[in-house]
Parts: structure tokens; sequence; C-alpha cells
């Protein structure tokens, strides 16, 4: 039997993506699933492509504290409780700092940090009564900045440091807290981020079919919750930066510049 059975399993941002893959992942590990997103008409497909299966569907923008409690009112009052929280909704940006207006970059905190912030705080009772399991998932961003996404390097950055801090605090509690960061993944997340005046971007300057898929992203975060992890970084890549960046800096601003630009432009 799958250590996922019968549990109560929320994700947020569960209609695309990483999220959507872990849902489904879940699912089929005979878990109760939740999930949020803004678009209804997304998760409603989302419901039809998993009829039969335990799964909360929910209209919900993780940047407003009050639809976060909505959310995990809805999920409490179908299921009773809360396991395991994986805070996975978040945007992406793609502007120089120069270019972008400070909304954009409120934006994206306030979905990438708060939403996660929010979600924590009104599951955290459950979680602690089951010594559950609390994710975040981060990003390399979260380790090293990257150009074009300051705002996201932010969010990502605010959302490791906060996790650590609560990490310890709830250490001799038996809640595990681990904040999970993938590498360039399959996903939407590049025809969805914001540019500089905080519209979608629309397309994706990366090869996608290079990237890893969701659903191999989704199988290595399950087993990392399976073990009780405290952080995972993902993709060979993704190691790489974190490494460069924590013992040569300087070599990994140059290595970062020059995959990120060409000839003084934003390439990626
Ligand atoms: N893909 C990558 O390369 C990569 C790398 C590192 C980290 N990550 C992280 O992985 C997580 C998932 O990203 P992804 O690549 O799967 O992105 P994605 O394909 O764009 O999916 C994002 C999901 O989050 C939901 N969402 C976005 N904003 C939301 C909001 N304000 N409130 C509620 N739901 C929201 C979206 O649904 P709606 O649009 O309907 O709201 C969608 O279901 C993000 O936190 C991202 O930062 C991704």
């Amino acid at each position: 039997m799958s250590r996922f059975q019968n549990k109560i399993i929320v994700v947020t941002g569960g209609s695309e993506g990483i999220g959507k893959a872990l849902v489904e992942l879940f699912l089929t590990k005979g878990a109760k699933v939740a999930t949020c997103g803004r678009n209804y008409d997304k998760l409603y497909n989302l419901q039809q492509q998993n009829a039969g299966k335990p799964l909360l569907i929910h209209t919900a923008d993780v940047s407003v504290e009050s639809e976060c409690k909505s959310f995990i009112d809805a999920v409490i009052k179908l299921y009773g409780t809360i396991d395991i929280l994986i805070n996975n909704a978040g945007m992406s940006m793609r502007s120089l700092f120069k270019d972008v207006e400070l909304s954009t970059l409120k934006k994206i905190m306030d979905i990438n940090f708060w939403g996660t912030v929010y979600c924590t705080k009104f599951s955290l009772p459950y979680i602690l009564e089951n010594k559950g399991t609390i994710v975040g998932v981060s990003s390399i961003a979260g380790y090293r900045g990257l150009p074009g996404r300051s705002g996201y390097s932010a969010s990502k950055f605010a959302m490791n440091g906060w996790m650590e801090a609560l990490r310890t605090e709830l250490l001799q509690t038996g809640v595990n807290v681990m904040w999970v960061c993938p590498g360039f993944t399959a996903s939407n997340i590049r025809n969805v981020a914001l540019n500089k005046e905080g519209k979608a971007h629309g397309e994706t300057p990366m090869n996608e079919s290079k990237m890893m898929s969701a659903a191999t992203c989704a199988i290595h975060i399950t087993k990392a919750i399976a073990k009780r992890k405290r952080t995972l970084v993902l993709t060979f890549q993704g190691k790489e930066t974190v490494f460069l960046n924590r013992f040569f800096p300087s070599i990994a601003d140059k290595l970062v510049q020059k995959f990120f630009f060409k000839n003084g432009e934003l390439i990626k």
C-alpha cells in the first residue's frame, strides 16, 4: 500500500504543470486531493480527466488572503483535516529591473511568497495535529539571483528563508517542512511569465522539449516527501548552479550572465 493512501493532500496551483502532475500522481497513489487555481475551466477539466477520484477543486487566487482561507475551509469541510500541504502555485517574470513596473514585482511577491504564507497559516493547525508535511515549491532562483527575474528570485529567496525559519520552529513537533527547487521544467510558466507591464509574456524563448518533464519533477517531489527530506534541488544544471554559487560566486555571476544575455540583450 502506498504511504499516501487516504492521506489528505492540498496542492495549490494544480491545474497546470508541476501542480497538475502532483495532483494526478497523488490520486494514483490513493490520496484524497484538493487543489486551487484562478481559472475555473482549467480546474474543471482536471476534475473531468480524473472523474471518480477524490479531488476537490476550488477557485482561489493565492495572493488574496481571504481566498486562501475559503480554500482551506472548503478542504476541511469536505475532508476534515490536512496531512500534506504543497505550496506550488507560482508565477515568473521576464523583464530587466530598470524597465519593470514596481507593481509587477509586488504581484510576483504576493503570489509566490504571501500565497505560501497564507495557505500554510490556515492549514498549520491540522498539519500539526497529524505531524504532517509542509512543502514549498521554490526554485534554483531561490538560491541564485537570475537576471530578468529579480522579483521572482526575491520571492523564492524569501520563501526559502521563511521555510527554513518555520522548519526550525517546528523541529520538535513532528511536522516536516521542506522546500523543493526544480530546475528548468517543461510547463506553462514561461508563457504566462509577466513582462515589464505585468502582462503575460506569451512566448517562451527556451526549448521546453529539452527540460525535465513536470511528471518526472512530481515523482522526485513525492519521493522527497516520503523520505521527509529537508530540501530537494533538481536537475544537473540546477545542482551545478547552486554549488558554483555557494563556493565560486564571482564565477557564477559571469556564467549566469553569459547564459541569459547576448550582445547586452536579455535573450532568455
Ligand atoms: N517550470 C519550471 O521551470 C519551474 C522551475 C522552478 C520552479 N518552478 C515553480 O514550480 C511551481 C509551479 O510552476 P509550473 O512550472 O508548474 O507553472 P505553470 O505551468 O504556469 O502552472 C502554475 C499553476 O499555478 C496556478 N496559479 C498561478 N498563479 C496563481 C494564483 N495567483 N493563485 C492560484 N493559483 C495560481 C496556475 O493556474 P491559474 O493560472 O488558473 O491560476 C497553474 O495551475 C511554481 O511555484 C514555480 O515557481 C517551476
